[in-house]
């Protein structure tokens, strides 16, 4: 198993209050082929729950294995390489760039890593070459890209590390439709080219339906729905997620009980378009 959570609690400790963001957390993720969307309110400890799952975090009460190893918190080294294994891409990662060029920014994990310098261009290289960061763009100064490579650049920097799991927190967020679209379809790819488990948290239900397997709804800092996608939509307690549906599903119901259009469980809006050009023969 890639990671499991066995009745994980986590507590934010301050000077003079103590907020309990997590409790009674269950989980097994797969450390091959897994699709997973996270959702869930603001504030319902989505961002908690992925520095627990990647060993930045150490639960309050509660066990957090990742590989079959319960981590070691109190050994530094050991815990830096299970955190290896588990990739995480936070939010808004553009503003953690700093080196002087693309290239030396995505070689920066790999080669704290200690990995020598020319199998760590041979890794950032390749990195970006995934996240569809040309040649071109490698010398430039990671400051002087668009928005939507700035982030890419930064996603090509946690995949540089070769993490067998990579989470991603909000990646979309702040980019434009078209900006959001190639940069799912970016991770899509990883996750199809390599069967790698991808975690993405998102408030975009229509990016979660699309491209999700498995869905997670967190709420007050508990998971009130682990599933399939399709039964989640499907469920008679969808109302209390506090979610909206995709909107293609919407359509979808909206035609079948308005005209009778035949229907189709249709997770995006070509699905959507494909079943209404054959229904339409
Ligand atoms: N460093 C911290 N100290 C104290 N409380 C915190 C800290 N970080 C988060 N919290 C609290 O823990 C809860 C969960 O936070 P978390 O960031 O995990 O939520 P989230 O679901 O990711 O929210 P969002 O959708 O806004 O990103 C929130 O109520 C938040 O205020
Ligand atoms: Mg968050």
């Amino acid at each position: 198993m890639g990671i499991q959570f066995k009745n994980v609690k986590y507590n934010y400790k301050n000077m003079n209050h103590s907020y309990n963001a997590l409790e009674k957390v269950f989980l097994s993720i797969k450390s091959k082929g897994e699709f997973i969307g996270i959702c869930g309110e603001t504030g319902s400890g989505k961002s908690t729950l992925v520095q627990l799952m990647n060993g930045l975090l150490e639960p309050t009460e509660g066990k957090s294995i990742i590989f079959n190893t319960e981590i070691p918190f109190k050994n530094k080294k050991m815990v830096n390489k299970i955190r290896q294994k588990v990739g995480l891409v936070f939010q808004f990662p553009e503003y953690q760039l700093f080196e002087e060029t693309v290239l030396k920014d995505i070689m920066f994990g790999p080669t704290n890593l200690k990995i020598n310098e020319k199998k760590a261009m041979d890794l950032a290289k390749k990195s970006a070459k995934a996240v569809g960061i040309g040649e071109k763009l490698l010398n430039k100064s990671p400051f002087k890209i668009s928005g939507g490579e700035m982030r890419r650049v930064a996603i090509a920097g946690v995949l540089a590390m070769t993490p067998e799991i990579l989470i991603l927190d909000e990646p979309t967020r702040g980019l434009d439709p078209e900006g959001q679209n190639t940069l799912m379809k970016v991770i899509n790819d990883i996750h199809l080219s390599e069967n790698k488990t991808i975690i993405v948290i998102s408030h975009d239900i229509d990016l979660l339906a699309k491209y999700a397997k498995r869905i997670i709804v967190m709420k007050n800092g508990k998971i009130s729905y682990d599933g399939r996608k399709e039964d989640l939509f499907q469920n008679k307690e969808f109302n209390n997620f506090s979610l909206e549906y995709p909107t293609s599903l919407k359509i979808m119901r909206f035609l079948n009980k308005k005209i009778n259009t035949p229907f189709k469980d249709v997770y995006d809006i070509d699905s959507l378009f494909n079943h209404l050009i054959e229904v339409s023969k």
